[in-house]
C-alpha cells in the first residue's frame, strides 16, 4: 500500500475530473469459490478499487461523492466466528482510516446510500463488472438487472479512471520496476532449466513458484510452450526437444499488484539454427525499432512501424514480396502476426481492459466519444503520453490453419509467397516482449539496468553458462 495521502489525492483528482451531480461506486472484489464455498481462488483485489482505496480486503464498497468532499467505505466487521479461522482483523473503520476515509458503515448501508442518490435524481457512476460475483453485487447495489449493466455503466467514469491510471506516478514506476525484477527471476529461471527432456510443466511450475516467493503470484497464466505459434498456449504438456524453440510469455505481480509481462523465445538446445536465428533477428529488429522511435504520440504509428520492420525482413527472406509499406496497409503482415503490437501495463497486465475494448458490449457509446477515449482502453485511438507504460511484443508465427485459410481465400496474394510457407508449418512461433515507459522525449525500457537476455548472442551465452 502507498501512503494514505496518495489515495486521498487520487479520489480528489477523480472528483475534480468528473461531472458534478452524482456519486461514484467502486466495489472491491469478493472471494470467488473454486470448487466449494470455503475453497476460494487466490484473492485478487479489483485494480480500480485498489487504485482509489488501496485496501486488499474482500467485500468492501467504496463511494466517492462528487458534490462534496466525502468518501465512504462500506463493509461488515468480522465476527469472532470469522476471527477463529482468519486471525485478528482490523475493523472497517480502521481500514477506512488507513486510507483517509472517515465515513465508514456496514455493507448494507452502501445500498441505502445508492438508493438515496437515485431517488434524488443523482447519477450513479459505475464501471461494467467483469466477474459473476461483481455483476450480482452491482445489481444488488443499484437494482439494475444483471443483463442491463452495459446500458447503465458510466463512460465518464471509464474514461477518467483510465486516464488517471494510465499516467503512472513515480511510485507506480518503482512498483513496475519491482515487478520487472520478478519477471527477470522468472525468465532466467526458465532459461536455466530449458534442456532436452525437461517437461514444459516443470519449467512453468518453477517460474510460477518464483512469483509466489517474490510477490503476489502470476499476472496471467504463464505461456511455456514449444508451440509458440498458438498465441495464448496454456498447455504445458510438451517435453523439451532439441531443435525446437520454447516460447515463454510470463509475468508476475508485486504485493501491491503491479504487473510485469515479458516474452522470450529460445532454442531448447541452447543454440539457434541458422533459420531460427534469421527469423528471430527479424522479430528482434521489430522490437528494437519500436524502442528506437517510441515517444509521446499515436500508438498506431508504433504498431505500423513494428509491422513494417517484420515485412521488410520477411520480404528479404522471400516469404513476402512487394513493398513493405503497401503490405502493412493491405494488412498482409497479419498472416504472420495476428495480434497487436502491445497493450497498457499497470495493475492489470492488459491495463484498464476491464473497462473497454473487448469488455465493452456497448462499443458504440465508446466510439461516439472516441476522441476523448485516447487511453489504452481503445487502442485504435491510443495516445501515448509521458507516464504511459506499454508492452512492445512483436512476433512471427506460422499458423498452418490460418495460412491455409488465407491461401484458399486468395488473400493478399500480391504480398505473400504462399508456395514457400508449407516448409514452415512445423517451425512454431517467436515473440519477444518488453515493457516500455513513455517519457517526455522518448521511452525507457523497464528493467534496462538488468535486462533479461534478448539477443541471440546473449541468450546463447546465458544458456551455455547456466
Ligand atoms: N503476455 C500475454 C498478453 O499480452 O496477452
Ligand atoms: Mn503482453
Amino acid at each position: 500500500m502507498f501512503a494514505k495521502q496518495t489515495y486521498i489525492q487520487r479520489r480528489n483528482e477523480l472528483r475534480r475530473r468528473m461531472p458534478k451531480g452524482g456519486i461514484v461506486v467502486l466495489p472491491g472484489n469478493s472471494e470467488a469459490p473454486r470448487n466449494y464455498f470455503d475453497n476460494a481462488y487466490s484473492f485478487r483485489q479489483d485494480s480500480t478499487f485498489l487504485y482509489f482505496f488501496g485496501l486488499q480486503n474482500a467485500n468492501l464498497v467504496g463511494v466517492i461523492d462528487l458534490d462534496d468532499e466525502k468518501d465512504y467505505l462500506f463493509g461488515d466487521d468480522y465476527t469472532v466466528d470469522d476471527i477463529i479461522w482468519m486471525g485478528p482483523q482490523p475493523s472497517v473503520a480502521e481500514l477506512g482510516q488507513s486510507v483517509g476515509v472517515e465515513h465508514t458503515a456496514h455493507f448494507d448501508a452502501a445500498r441505502q446510500t445508492i438508493k438515496k442518490a437515485l431517488r434524488e435524481g443523482r447519477k450513479v457512476h459505475y464501471l461494467v463488472p467483469y466477474r459473476a460475483e461483481g455483476v450480482l453485487l452491482m445489481s444488488r447495489l443499484t437494482g439494475i438487472r444483471t443483463d442491463e449493466h452495459y446500458n447503465h455503466y458510466s463512460t465518464d467514469l471509464a474514461i477518467n479512471v483510465a486516464a488517471m491510471r494510465e499516467e503512472k506516478s513515480a511510485e507506480e514506476i518503482e512498483e513496475l520496476e519491482r515487478a520487472y525484477q520478478i519477471g527477470y527471476a522468472m525468465h532466467t529461471t526458465a532459461m536455466r532449466m530449458t534442456k532436452e527432456g525437461v517437461p514444459e510443466r516443470v519449467i512453468a511450475g518453477a517460474m510460477e513458484g518464483v512469483t509466489h516467493q517474490l510477490g503476489d503470484g502470476v499476472s496471467f497464466h504463464s505461456i511455456v510452450s514449444q508451440h509458440g505459434e498458438t498465441l495464448h498456449n496454456h498447455n504445458h504438456d510438451g517435453i523439451c526437444t532439441n531443435g525446437r524453440l520454447l516460447l515463454v510469455d510470463a509475468g508476475g505481480e508485486t504485493v501491491n499488484n503491479y504487473c510485469s509481462d515479458h516474452t522470450r523465445t529460445y532454442p531448447v538446445s541452447g543454440k539457434f539454427s541458422p533459420l531460427q536465428r534469421e527469423i528471430y533477428n527479424i522479430v528482434l529488429h521489430s522490437h528494437d525499432e519500436v524502442i528506437r522511435i517510441a515517444k509521446p504520440g499515436q500508438y498506431t504509428d508504433l504498431h505500423k512501424a513494428s509491422f513494417k520492420a517484420l515485412a521488410e525482413g520477411l520480404i528479404g527472406m522471400g516469404l513476402m514480396k512487394g513493398n513493405a509499406d503497401d503490405a502493412v496497409e493491405a494488412g498482409a503482415v497479419q498472416l504472420f502476426m495476428p495480434h497487436g503490437l502491445g497493450h497498457g501495463m499497470g495493475m492489470d497486465v492488459h491495463d484498464c481492459e476491464a473497462m473497454g475494448e473487448r469488455g465493452m458490449a456497448d462499443y458504440r457509446a465508446m466510439v461516439a466519444r472516441a476522441d476523448e477515449i485516447d487511453t489504452c482502453i481503445m487502442r485504435s485511438r491510443w495516445r501515448l503520453r509521458p507516464g504511459t507504460v506499454m508492452s512492445d511484443e512483436p512476433g512471427i508465427y506460422f499458423i498452418p490453419a490460418l495460412i491455409e485459410q488465407w491461401k484458399s481465400e486468395g488473400k493478399c496474394t500480391d504480398f505473400i509467397n504462399y508456395d514457400r510457407l508449407p516448409e514452415f508449418y512445423t517451425f512454431g512461433g517467436i515473440r519477444i516482449e518488453d515493457d516500455l515507459l513513455i517519457t517526455e522525449n522518448g521511452n525507457t525500457v523497464i528493467g534496462k539496468e538488468n535486462p533479461i537476455p534478448v539477443t541471440v548472442e546473449e541468450i546463447e551465452a546465458f544458456m551455455a553458462n547456466n
